[in-house]
Protein backbone atom coordinates (compact mmCIF):
# COMPACT_ATOMS: atom_id res chain seq x y z
CA UNK A 1 0.00 0.00 0.00
CA UNK A 2 2.49 2.82 -1.32
CA UNK A 3 -0.34 4.88 -2.48
CA UNK A 4 -1.63 6.28 0.31
CA UNK A 5 1.73 7.18 1.97
CA UNK A 6 3.12 8.72 -1.09
CA UNK A 7 0.43 10.89 -1.22
CA UNK A 8 0.50 11.93 2.62
CA UNK A 9 3.44 14.63 3.59
CA UNK A 10 5.55 12.88 5.13
CA UNK A 11 9.55 13.97 5.33
CA UNK A 12 10.86 13.57 2.16
CA UNK A 13 14.46 11.79 4.36
CA UNK A 14 12.01 8.91 5.10
CA UNK A 15 12.08 7.05 1.48
CA UNK A 16 10.69 3.75 3.19
CA UNK A 17 7.40 5.41 3.37
CA UNK A 18 7.65 6.36 -0.48
CA UNK A 19 7.86 2.21 -1.30
CA UNK A 20 11.86 2.92 -2.00
CA UNK A 21 14.36 0.59 -0.41
CA UNK A 22 17.65 1.42 0.76
CA UNK A 23 20.70 0.43 -2.09
CA UNK A 24 21.96 -1.14 1.09
CA UNK A 25 21.40 -2.32 4.75
CA UNK A 26 23.77 -0.20 6.33
CA UNK A 27 25.00 2.80 4.08
CA UNK A 28 27.84 5.86 5.22
CA UNK A 29 26.18 9.28 5.02
CA UNK A 30 29.82 10.56 4.41
CA UNK A 31 28.30 14.49 4.26
CA UNK A 32 27.17 13.85 8.20
CA UNK A 33 29.40 11.53 9.12
CA UNK A 34 27.03 9.05 10.20
CA UNK A 35 26.11 5.10 9.13
CA UNK A 36 22.45 4.86 8.75
CA UNK A 37 21.22 0.96 9.35
CA UNK A 38 18.32 0.73 7.31
CA UNK A 39 17.91 -3.21 7.41
CA UNK A 40 15.70 -5.01 9.89
CA UNK A 41 18.76 -8.15 10.88
CA UNK A 42 21.62 -5.15 10.96
CA UNK A 43 18.95 -3.31 13.61
CA UNK A 44 18.59 -6.10 15.88
CA UNK A 45 21.97 -7.05 16.03
CA UNK A 46 22.99 -3.40 16.74
CA UNK A 47 20.25 -3.15 19.49
CA UNK A 48 21.31 -6.80 21.11
CA UNK A 49 24.67 -5.12 21.49
CA UNK A 50 24.91 -2.06 23.61
CA UNK A 51 28.43 -2.69 24.58
CA UNK A 52 29.28 -2.35 21.39
CA UNK A 53 26.34 0.23 19.42
CA UNK A 54 26.53 2.53 23.04
CA UNK A 55 24.08 5.08 24.16
CA UNK A 56 25.79 6.82 26.33
CA UNK A 57 28.86 7.45 23.99
CA UNK A 58 26.82 9.36 21.42
CA UNK A 59 27.24 12.67 23.41
CA UNK A 60 30.97 12.12 22.99
CA UNK A 61 30.83 12.23 19.00
CA UNK A 62 28.82 15.86 19.02
CA UNK A 63 30.66 18.25 17.51
CA UNK A 64 30.09 20.42 20.76
CA UNK A 65 30.67 19.61 24.31
CA UNK A 66 27.49 18.40 26.18
CA UNK A 67 28.18 18.69 29.81
CA UNK A 68 27.62 15.32 31.59
CA UNK A 69 24.49 16.94 34.16
CA UNK A 70 22.48 16.68 30.54
CA UNK A 71 22.44 13.19 30.41
CA UNK A 72 22.35 12.31 34.20
CA UNK A 73 19.14 10.71 35.25
CA UNK A 74 18.31 9.95 31.43
CA UNK A 75 17.59 6.64 30.68
CA UNK A 76 18.33 6.77 27.04
CA UNK A 77 21.63 8.24 27.46
CA UNK A 78 22.87 5.15 29.30
CA UNK A 79 24.90 2.30 29.32
CA UNK A 80 24.67 -0.57 31.33
CA UNK A 81 25.52 -1.39 34.43
CA UNK A 82 23.76 2.63 35.28
CA UNK A 83 21.13 1.93 32.99
CA UNK A 84 19.82 -1.50 34.36
CA UNK A 85 19.35 0.53 38.27
CA UNK A 86 17.86 3.85 37.10
CA UNK A 87 15.17 1.35 34.47
CA UNK A 88 14.46 -0.60 37.65
CA UNK A 89 13.16 2.31 39.56
CA UNK A 90 10.59 2.70 36.71
CA UNK A 91 9.38 -0.60 35.90
CA UNK A 92 7.46 -1.49 38.79
CA UNK A 93 5.20 1.91 37.95
CA UNK A 94 4.79 0.78 34.10
CA UNK A 95 4.21 -3.26 34.94
CA UNK A 96 1.10 -4.87 33.33
CA UNK A 97 -0.85 -4.99 36.93
CA UNK A 98 -0.37 -1.09 37.12
CA UNK A 99 -1.11 -0.31 33.26
CA UNK A 100 -4.11 -2.64 33.39
CA UNK A 101 -5.72 -0.65 36.61
CA UNK A 102 -5.30 2.69 34.71
CA UNK A 103 -8.25 1.01 31.46
CA UNK A 104 -10.94 2.87 33.23
CA UNK A 105 -9.37 6.10 33.82
CA UNK A 106 -8.38 5.99 29.98
CA UNK A 107 -11.75 5.56 28.82
CA UNK A 108 -13.76 8.12 30.95
CA UNK A 109 -10.97 10.71 29.81
CA UNK A 110 -11.15 9.71 25.82
CA UNK A 111 -15.07 10.20 26.51
CA UNK A 112 -14.71 13.48 28.46
CA UNK A 113 -12.32 14.25 25.83
CA UNK A 114 -14.78 13.80 22.98
CA UNK A 115 -17.65 15.16 24.76
CA UNK A 116 -16.37 18.44 23.64
CA UNK A 117 -16.25 17.76 20.49
CA UNK A 118 -18.98 20.08 18.38
CA UNK A 119 -20.58 19.71 15.64
CA UNK A 120 -19.61 16.68 12.80
CA UNK A 121 -16.13 17.77 12.78
CA UNK A 122 -12.96 16.63 14.99
CA UNK A 123 -9.28 17.88 14.91
CA UNK A 124 -8.22 14.57 16.23
CA UNK A 125 -4.47 15.91 17.18
CA UNK A 126 -5.82 18.53 19.39
CA UNK A 127 -9.48 16.52 20.54
CA UNK A 128 -7.86 13.30 21.92
CA UNK A 129 -4.28 12.40 20.70
CA UNK A 130 -2.45 15.08 22.09
CA UNK A 131 -4.20 15.50 25.66
CA UNK A 132 -5.19 11.62 26.40
CA UNK A 133 -1.57 10.96 26.51
CA UNK A 134 -0.40 13.70 28.18
CA UNK A 135 -3.21 13.62 30.89
CA UNK A 136 -2.54 10.35 31.59
CA UNK A 137 1.45 10.36 32.07
CA UNK A 138 0.52 13.90 33.97
CA UNK A 139 -1.33 12.29 36.43
CA UNK A 140 0.96 8.86 36.59
CA UNK A 141 3.96 11.37 37.42
CA UNK A 142 1.69 14.01 39.60
CA UNK A 143 1.75 16.75 37.68
CA UNK A 144 -1.41 18.97 37.38
CA UNK A 145 -2.86 18.16 33.73
CA UNK A 146 -4.14 21.40 33.70
CA UNK A 147 -0.34 22.69 33.16
CA UNK A 148 -0.27 20.53 29.61
CA UNK A 149 -0.31 23.45 27.37
CA UNK A 150 3.01 24.32 29.35
CA UNK A 151 4.66 20.70 28.37
CA UNK A 152 3.49 20.98 24.44
CA UNK A 153 5.65 24.61 24.27
CA UNK A 154 8.32 22.32 26.29
CA UNK A 155 7.83 20.01 23.96
CA UNK A 156 8.16 22.13 20.71
CA UNK A 157 11.08 23.65 22.09
CA UNK A 158 12.89 20.03 22.50
CA UNK A 159 12.15 19.40 19.05
CA UNK A 160 12.40 21.98 17.30
CA UNK A 161 16.27 22.29 17.37
CA UNK A 162 16.93 18.30 17.38
CA UNK A 163 16.15 17.43 13.72
CA UNK A 164 19.63 16.15 12.97
CA UNK A 165 22.24 14.63 13.79
CA UNK A 166 25.54 14.85 12.41
CA UNK A 167 28.56 14.82 13.86
CA UNK A 168 29.99 17.05 10.88
CA UNK A 169 27.59 19.94 11.72
CA UNK A 170 28.69 23.74 12.00
CA UNK A 171 29.77 23.89 15.64
CA UNK A 172 28.68 27.47 16.09
CA UNK A 173 25.33 27.14 15.25
CA UNK A 174 24.92 23.73 17.05
CA UNK A 175 26.36 25.47 19.72
CA UNK A 176 23.62 28.71 19.30
CA UNK A 177 20.92 26.06 18.83
CA UNK A 178 22.08 23.95 22.06
CA UNK A 179 22.21 27.27 23.95
CA UNK A 180 18.82 28.55 22.79
CA UNK A 181 17.09 24.64 23.35
CA UNK A 182 18.76 25.26 27.13
CA UNK A 183 17.14 28.65 27.76
CA UNK A 184 13.55 27.43 26.09
CA UNK A 185 13.61 24.25 28.26
CA UNK A 186 14.63 26.46 31.58
CA UNK A 187 11.33 26.96 32.87
CA UNK A 188 10.97 23.05 32.14
CA UNK A 189 13.70 22.28 34.64
CA UNK A 190 12.72 24.53 37.13
CA UNK A 191 8.99 23.74 37.24
CA UNK A 192 9.48 19.91 37.68
CA UNK A 193 12.84 20.59 40.60
CA UNK A 194 9.86 22.62 42.10
CA UNK A 195 7.29 19.86 42.32
CA UNK A 196 10.15 17.31 43.40
CA UNK A 197 10.93 19.43 46.33
CA UNK A 198 7.92 19.28 47.19
CA UNK A 199 7.41 15.92 46.82
CA UNK A 200 10.15 15.55 48.84
CA UNK A 201 8.33 17.51 51.61
CA UNK A 202 5.08 15.82 51.07
CA UNK A 203 5.32 12.16 49.22
CA UNK A 204 2.02 11.60 47.70
CA UNK A 205 1.07 8.20 45.41
CA UNK A 206 2.55 9.15 42.68
CA UNK A 207 5.65 8.15 40.43
CA UNK A 208 7.95 11.48 40.90
CA UNK A 209 7.39 10.62 44.95
CA UNK A 210 8.03 7.18 44.35
CA UNK A 211 11.76 8.94 42.36
CA UNK A 212 12.52 11.10 45.06
CA UNK A 213 12.25 8.45 47.95
CA UNK A 214 14.07 6.02 45.57
CA UNK A 215 17.30 4.98 46.31
CA UNK A 216 20.17 3.72 43.70
CA UNK A 217 23.22 1.77 45.09
CA UNK A 218 22.30 3.09 48.72
CA UNK A 219 21.66 7.10 47.61
CA UNK A 220 18.62 9.41 46.71
CA UNK A 221 18.82 10.33 42.86
CA UNK A 222 20.35 13.94 42.48
CA UNK A 223 18.13 17.19 41.21
CA UNK A 224 19.33 17.06 37.82
CA UNK A 225 19.04 13.30 37.59
CA UNK A 226 15.45 13.40 38.83
CA UNK A 227 14.83 16.31 36.81
CA UNK A 228 15.96 14.52 33.52
CA UNK A 229 14.25 11.38 34.62
CA UNK A 230 11.43 13.01 34.48
CA UNK A 231 11.40 14.73 31.57
CA UNK A 232 12.22 11.59 29.67
CA UNK A 233 9.22 10.15 31.09
CA UNK A 234 6.92 12.93 30.37
CA UNK A 235 7.99 13.53 26.66
CA UNK A 236 8.35 10.00 25.59
CA UNK A 237 5.34 9.52 27.55
CA UNK A 238 3.02 11.65 25.69
CA UNK A 239 5.31 12.55 21.85
CA UNK A 240 4.64 9.27 20.47
CA UNK A 241 1.67 8.07 21.69
CA UNK A 242 -0.02 11.05 20.12
CA UNK A 243 1.14 9.88 16.76
CA UNK A 244 0.09 6.77 17.39
CA UNK A 245 -3.23 7.62 17.63
CA UNK A 246 -2.98 10.00 14.93
CA UNK A 247 -1.14 7.59 12.31
CA UNK A 248 -3.36 4.45 13.70
CA UNK A 249 -6.26 6.43 12.62
CA UNK A 250 -4.92 7.63 9.32
CA UNK A 251 -3.87 4.02 8.34
CA UNK A 252 -7.34 2.33 8.84
CA UNK A 253 -9.05 5.75 6.83
CA UNK A 254 -6.93 4.64 3.91
CA UNK A 255 -7.89 0.89 4.64
CA UNK A 256 -12.05 1.31 4.36
CA UNK A 257 -12.17 -2.18 3.81
CA UNK A 258 -10.05 -3.29 6.92
CA UNK A 259 -11.53 -0.72 9.41
CA UNK A 260 -15.41 -1.69 8.41
CA UNK A 261 -14.18 -5.18 9.45
CA UNK A 262 -12.50 -3.87 12.46
CA UNK A 263 -15.82 -2.05 13.62
CA UNK A 264 -17.19 -5.67 13.32
CA UNK A 265 -14.67 -7.22 15.06
CA UNK A 266 -13.24 -5.08 17.79
CA UNK A 267 -10.97 -8.32 19.27
CA UNK A 268 -7.96 -7.14 16.22
CA UNK A 269 -7.57 -3.86 17.28
CA UNK A 270 -4.68 -4.39 18.93
CA UNK A 271 -3.37 -6.99 16.07
CA UNK A 272 -3.93 -3.49 13.93
CA UNK A 273 -1.96 -1.13 16.56
CA UNK A 274 0.85 -3.45 15.80
CA UNK A 275 0.98 -3.01 12.43
CA UNK A 276 0.34 1.01 12.52
CA UNK A 277 3.48 0.90 14.60
CA UNK A 278 5.30 -1.04 11.83
CA UNK A 279 4.07 0.94 8.97
CA UNK A 280 4.04 4.54 10.50
CA UNK A 281 6.60 3.80 12.94
CA UNK A 282 6.51 6.96 15.86
CA UNK A 283 10.23 7.02 16.71
CA UNK A 284 12.33 6.48 13.42
CA UNK A 285 15.62 6.64 14.62
CA UNK A 286 17.88 5.77 17.52
CA UNK A 287 21.43 6.83 17.76
CA UNK A 288 23.87 4.94 18.88
CA UNK A 289 27.84 5.28 18.98
CA UNK A 290 30.42 2.48 18.06
CA UNK A 291 32.73 1.97 20.90
CA UNK A 292 35.04 -0.22 18.42
CA UNK A 293 35.47 -1.50 15.17
CA UNK A 294 32.85 -3.66 14.17
CA UNK A 295 31.34 -5.49 10.88
CA UNK A 296 27.40 -4.85 10.50
CA UNK A 297 25.66 -5.58 6.82
CA UNK A 298 28.58 -6.65 5.13
CA UNK A 299 30.16 -2.80 5.94
CA UNK A 300 33.12 -1.90 8.80
CA UNK A 301 31.97 0.33 11.04
CA UNK A 302 35.46 2.02 12.76
CA UNK A 303 35.02 3.11 16.45
CA UNK A 304 33.87 6.22 17.91
CA UNK A 305 31.14 6.66 14.58
CA UNK A 306 27.82 7.66 14.95
CA UNK A 307 25.37 4.85 13.98
CA UNK A 308 22.08 5.98 12.97
CA UNK A 309 19.30 2.80 13.94
CA UNK A 310 16.40 3.48 11.50
CA UNK A 311 13.91 1.74 13.01
CA UNK A 312 11.22 2.74 9.97
CA UNK A 313 12.95 1.49 7.60
CA UNK A 314 13.69 -1.69 9.26
CA UNK A 315 9.55 -2.11 10.01
CA UNK A 316 9.78 -2.04 5.79
CA UNK A 317 12.44 -4.86 5.19
CA UNK A 318 11.56 -6.71 2.97
CA UNK A 319 13.49 -9.59 3.77
CA UNK A 320 11.38 -9.50 7.11
CA UNK A 321 8.14 -8.67 6.48
CA UNK A 322 5.87 -10.30 3.51
CA UNK A 323 4.24 -7.32 1.24
CA UNK A 324 6.04 -4.87 3.90
CA UNK A 325 4.82 -1.82 2.01
CA UNK A 326 1.12 -2.92 2.08
CA UNK A 327 -0.76 -1.77 5.44
CA UNK A 328 -2.41 -5.33 6.58
CA UNK A 329 -4.04 -5.22 10.05
CA UNK A 330 -4.39 -8.62 10.77
CA UNK A 331 -0.38 -9.14 10.29
CA UNK A 332 0.36 -11.28 12.73
CA UNK A 333 3.05 -12.42 13.69
CA UNK A 334 4.62 -8.64 13.42
CA UNK A 335 7.98 -8.44 15.17
CA UNK A 336 8.40 -4.67 14.59
CA UNK A 337 10.50 -2.76 16.15
CA UNK A 338 8.05 0.20 16.79
CA UNK A 339 8.88 -0.20 20.63
CA UNK A 340 12.77 -0.62 20.18
CA UNK A 341 14.09 -4.06 20.83
CA UNK A 342 16.92 -4.99 23.52
CA UNK A 343 17.67 -3.41 26.78
CA UNK A 344 15.96 -0.04 25.93
CA UNK A 345 13.08 -1.46 24.88
CA UNK A 346 9.98 0.86 25.61
CA UNK A 347 9.22 1.47 29.29
CA UNK A 348 5.77 2.72 28.45
CA UNK A 349 4.70 0.24 25.44
CA UNK A 350 2.12 -1.69 27.37
CA UNK A 351 0.87 2.09 28.28
CA UNK A 352 0.38 3.41 24.56
CA UNK A 353 -0.76 0.11 23.31
CA UNK A 354 -3.79 0.48 26.29
CA UNK A 355 -4.27 3.93 25.30
CA UNK A 356 -4.77 3.08 21.68
CA UNK A 357 -6.65 0.19 21.89
CA UNK A 358 -8.92 2.48 24.16
CA UNK A 359 -9.15 5.44 21.86
CA UNK A 360 -9.52 3.49 18.75
CA UNK A 361 -12.44 1.32 20.04
CA UNK A 362 -14.65 4.45 21.58
CA UNK A 363 -13.81 5.88 18.46
CA UNK A 364 -15.60 3.21 16.67
CA UNK A 365 -18.53 3.57 19.03
CA UNK A 366 -18.84 6.58 18.98
CA UNK A 367 -18.35 7.87 15.35
CA UNK A 368 -19.64 5.23 13.21
CA UNK A 369 -19.32 7.62 9.78
CA UNK A 370 -15.83 9.14 10.81
CA UNK A 371 -13.31 9.60 8.07
CA UNK A 372 -10.88 12.20 7.01
CA UNK A 373 -11.66 15.16 5.85
CA UNK A 374 -10.82 15.09 2.35
CA UNK A 375 -10.98 18.72 1.94
CA UNK A 376 -8.13 19.20 4.71
CA UNK A 377 -5.37 16.93 4.26
CA UNK A 378 -3.37 15.14 6.94
CA UNK A 379 -0.37 17.24 8.04
CA UNK A 380 3.04 15.31 9.58
CA UNK A 381 5.52 16.36 12.34
CA UNK A 382 8.67 18.29 10.33
CA UNK A 383 11.60 16.37 12.34
CA UNK A 384 12.94 13.43 10.18
CA UNK A 385 13.12 11.20 13.07
CA UNK A 386 9.65 11.35 13.62
CA UNK A 387 6.37 9.59 11.64
CA UNK A 388 3.44 11.36 12.93
CA UNK A 389 0.37 13.21 12.16
CA UNK A 390 0.48 16.32 13.48
CA UNK A 391 -2.93 17.21 12.42
CA UNK A 392 -5.36 14.60 11.20
CA UNK A 393 -9.21 17.14 10.60
CA UNK A 394 -11.75 14.24 10.25
CA UNK A 395 -15.50 14.22 9.48
CA UNK A 396 -18.18 12.52 12.09
CA UNK A 397 -20.92 12.83 9.60
C1 LIG B 1 3.49 4.62 20.69
C2 LIG B 1 4.10 5.10 21.69
C3 LIG B 1 5.57 4.91 21.94
C4 LIG B 1 6.58 4.61 21.07
C5 LIG B 1 6.49 4.40 19.57
C6 LIG B 1 7.80 4.54 21.85
C7 LIG B 1 9.04 4.23 21.31
C8 LIG B 1 10.16 3.99 22.08
C9 LIG B 1 11.41 3.48 21.54
C10 LIG B 1 11.67 3.14 20.09
C11 LIG B 1 12.27 3.38 22.59
C12 LIG B 1 13.71 2.84 22.53
C13 LIG B 1 14.75 3.91 22.56
C14 LIG B 1 16.15 3.39 22.31
O1 LIG B 1 16.37 2.21 22.04
O2 LIG B 1 17.10 4.21 22.38
C15 LIG B 1 11.58 3.84 23.77
C16 LIG B 1 12.13 3.93 25.02
C17 LIG B 1 11.46 4.49 26.08
N1 LIG B 1 10.13 4.82 26.17
FE1 LIG B 1 8.79 4.72 24.69
N2 LIG B 1 7.51 4.83 23.15
C18 LIG B 1 6.15 5.05 23.25
C19 LIG B 1 5.44 5.34 24.40
C20 LIG B 1 5.99 5.53 25.63
C21 LIG B 1 5.25 5.83 26.82
C22 LIG B 1 3.72 5.97 26.93
C23 LIG B 1 6.15 5.97 27.80
C24 LIG B 1 5.76 6.28 29.21
C25 LIG B 1 6.37 6.55 30.15
C26 LIG B 1 7.48 5.74 27.25
C27 LIG B 1 8.67 5.78 27.92
C28 LIG B 1 9.89 5.34 27.42
C29 LIG B 1 11.11 5.32 28.19
C30 LIG B 1 11.29 5.78 29.63
C31 LIG B 1 12.10 4.78 27.36
C32 LIG B 1 13.57 4.55 27.71
C33 LIG B 1 13.79 3.13 28.08
C34 LIG B 1 15.24 2.80 28.32
O3 LIG B 1 16.12 3.51 27.84
O4 LIG B 1 15.47 1.81 29.01
N3 LIG B 1 7.34 5.45 25.91
N4 LIG B 1 10.28 4.18 23.43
Amino acid sequence: MTSAAAGWDVHPEQFWLRGRRPAEPVVLDEERGVWNVYGYDEAVTALADPKTFSSAHVNDLFPVDVPAEASAGNLLDLDPPDHRKLRNLVTKGFSAKVVAGLEPRIAALTHELLDRVEGDALELVDDLAYPLPVIVIAELLGLPASDRELFRDWVDVLFAQNNEFSTTADKEKLEADLATQHEGLAPMTQYLREHAAQRRKDPRDDLISALVQAEVDGERLTDTELVNFTTVLLVAGHITTTMLLGNTALCLDAHPDQRARLREDRVGIPTAIEESLRFLTPFTTMARATTRAVVLGGREIPADQMVLLSLGAANRDHRRFADADRFDARRDPNPHLGFGRGIHFCVGAPLARLEGRIAIDILFDRFPALRVDPELPPTFLPAPIMTGVRTLHMRTA
